[in-house]
């Protein structure tokens, strides 16, 4: 891996509940590389998207947020409301699901990327009007001299993501944050917003976070794996490698869940969840598991080294053994 840009250190992410203290993230370790492409995984409600508005410093105030970002050597944990505006956008950008959520309904295209190159760059209004146009060119919008004239409902949801990417981008920070950009865009659409975040990654060496639920997008685009559940990280590994060889059951769940050619149904991993106000004792996962022994109770499985991946299963090895 080349030279890490953000270092995530033992991220532990608490809500205040009416309930009783929810801990959503789990002390999560993660380095990416600089213009590096790596996936984020997990099933609804494993904590993808808390640990990253955690770096972002976006988490409501019931948010308790304990550990270390570092972003290109600046710490983001505890850093100021004033610090953080200016890191956002800047160095770190963030982009979601529903794009219209990024848009301002009432201004046009063109004006809102270049307000966001003025908001952290010396810039006349004309030069940022001018490369506005050209990064709207760069996310593959048709006519991008027209179109930045046009407002957010003048286009289709695909063309609207590609906006949301376009501002995401104008000041080239080091790491985007993609989470589920391709989750509410039908098929076709989807693998082109993966083409665009690709180009983006490899013409500006943008390192690239991919949230994503679905194991499919993974295959097609990124180098590394992060499997998520309940919190914390179960598998980490090459994508190639977690394709042919999964170290944790709970990947291998997810695996066979993938809708695949000539496969006749999908298996879809039994059970639940488990329920963050009150996690069991031990893995996670066990609830769940085909594989459980009575010592996956007892203490909640570090990742450590499986061949060339990193597992959270105390019985990794021994369940990779061709039985
Ligand atoms: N503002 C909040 N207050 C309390 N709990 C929250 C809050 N936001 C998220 N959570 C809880 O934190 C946990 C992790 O949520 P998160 O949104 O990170 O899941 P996710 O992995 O992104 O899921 P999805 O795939 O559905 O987007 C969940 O149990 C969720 O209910
Ligand atoms: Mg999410």
């Amino acid at each position: 891996m080349s030279e890490s840009i953000l270092q995530i250190r033992d991220l532990t992410v608490t809500f205040a509940t009416p309930l009783g203290p929810l801990v959503a993230v789990r002390g999560v370790d993660l380095d990416v590389g600089a213009g590096e492409l790596v996936a984020v995984v997990g099933e609804s409600g494993s904590g993808k998207s808390v640990s990253f508005l955690a770096a972002m410093g976006l988490l409501p105030s019931t948010a308790t947020v304990q550990g270390s970002v570092m972003l290109d050597g600046v710490q983001l944990v505890g850093a100021s409301a004033k610090q953080m505006r200016s890191v956002r956008g800047r160095l770190l950008s963030m982009i979601f699901q529903d794009p219209l959520s990024a848009l301002n309904p009432v201004h046009r295209i063109g004006a809102q990327i270049s307000e966001m190159l003025r908001a952290h760059q010396k810039m006349s209004e004309r030069a940022a009007r001018a490369r506005a146009v050209e990064l709207l060119e760069v996310v593959g919008i048709p006519q991008p001299g027209d179109r930045a004239m046009q407002y957010p409902h003048e286009f289709s949801g695909g063309m609207r993501q590609r906006v949301v990417i376009a501002m995401a981008i104008a000041n080239s920070p080091k790491v985007l944050i993609a989470d589920e950009p391709t989750t509410a865009l039908d098929v076709t659409v989807q693998a082109q917003i993966l083409e665009v975040i690709q180009k983006v990654q490899k013409q500006f060496g943008t390192a690239v976070v991919l949230i994503t639920h679905d194991l499919g997008v993974v295959a097609r685009v990124c180098d590394r794996v992060n499997v998520m559940y309940a919190g914390r990280f179960v598998e980490r590994a090459a994508v190639s490698d977690l394709f042919d060889a999964p170290t944790h059951p709970y990947t291998r769940g997810l695996l066979a869940s993938l809708p695949q050619a000539g496969k006749e149904r999908l298996v879809p991993i039994v059970g639940f969840p488990p329920n963050m106000l009150r996690p069991p004792s031990g893995c996670a996962f066990r609830a769940r598991c085909a594989d459980a022994i009575s010592d996956c109770e007892h203490a909640v499985p570090e990742l450590r080294a499986v061949g060339a991946a990193q597992s959270a299963c105390i019985r990794a090895a021994e369940l990779m053994q061709p039985r």
